[in-house]
């Protein structure tokens, strides 16, 4: 572990120059789940834009049911309680987008803390050197006195050594300490995080999802790959990611030297990228 300088509301607002994410911050030493504390925190009524971080968790959670190593004084552990003002007719686009232009708006933000590359593994993984340095969680909560909101986490290793992971995860995990061999100031980090979620949470609701699917392809090095896709059925197959599709999802060609390609368009899936 390197010694990351501590995490501090007024450390992040120093640099925080976003005009409604984060008007409220709650920092706690530590938390079962910063989701969890979220959706707390979002059915007692909090306003949209409510950022709960903690400097570690002991019940982490990620996507698929698993669980997220959180250990303390390293890392991001954040979420988000975000209330959307749209018509009914766009929550459908909103929701299949929020995961992806979150972690869209995650990979730029450690690329502008650190100078180094990130790229997406679809839906929502961000990779360095193809290794796993950040996911997200998003949740949409529809039964609250408070009205529907979602709940969107992030977690991103940032000054982890390769030492501190457990050995089942060192294959596949990085951080950016890792990457770049430079501590990161979380605070910093999470400033400029929160900005490039609200730019892309306005040009979501704002102008819908054609520019942010751009951004997003540009960034998915999952796309021309081959795949394995794990779907939540049991079922496993393995294509050929094409691309996405207008509502997120991830269209593979599961046979792509028979006569007539088929292709496949994926919802929800964990995708391995095997060697081309
Ligand atoms: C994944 O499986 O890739 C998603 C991981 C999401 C982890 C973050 S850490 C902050 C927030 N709180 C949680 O319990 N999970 C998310």
């Amino acid at each position: 572990m390197h010694l990351s300088p501590t995490l501090n509301v007024d450390s992040i607002r120093c640099t925080l120059a976003t005009k409604v994410l984060g008007r409220r911050i709650d920092l706690f030493e530590q938390l079962s789940s910063t989701n969890l504390e979220a959706t707390a925190l979002g059915e007692s009524g909090v306003e949209h834009g409510t950022v709960v971080i903690a400097d570690r968790q002991t019940a982490g959670r990620g996507r698929l049911a698993r669980t997220w190593f959180s250990p303390g004084g390293a890392n991001v552990y954040c979420s988000l309680v975000l209330r959307a003002n749209l018509p009914v007719n766009r929550m459908p686009e909103w929701l299949s987008w929020l995961p992806l232009i979150t972690a869209l708006a995650a990979s730029e933000a450690v690329e502008s803390v650190t100078s180094a590359p990130v790229s997406l593994k679809w839906p929502n993984d961000l990779l360095m050197s193809g290794r796993k340095v950040g996911g997200v969680l998003c949740e949409n909560i529809q039964a609250s006195r408070s009205g529907p909101f979602q709940v969107i986490g992030i977690g991103i290793n940032v000054n982890m050594a390769p030492e501190d992971f457990p050995s089942e995860l060192r294959a596949s995990a990085t951080s950016l300490w890792n990457e770049t061999h430079t501590v990161v100031d979380r605070n910093r980090l999470m400033a400029q995080l929160l900005l490039e979620l609200e730019q892309c949470i306005e040009e979501l609701a704002g102008h819908g999802p054609q520019q942010l699917a751009l951004a997003y392809q540009r960034r998915c090095s999952t796309i021309g790959r081959k795949v394995r896709a794990s779907l939540a059925t049991g079922v496993e197959l393995t294509g050929y990611a094409e691309s996405i599709g207008q509502d997120g999802s991830l269209r593979i060609s599961t046979d792509p030297g028979a006569h007539r390609d088929r292709a496949v368009d994926l919802r929800a899936a964990d995708i391995v990228h095997l060697r081309s």
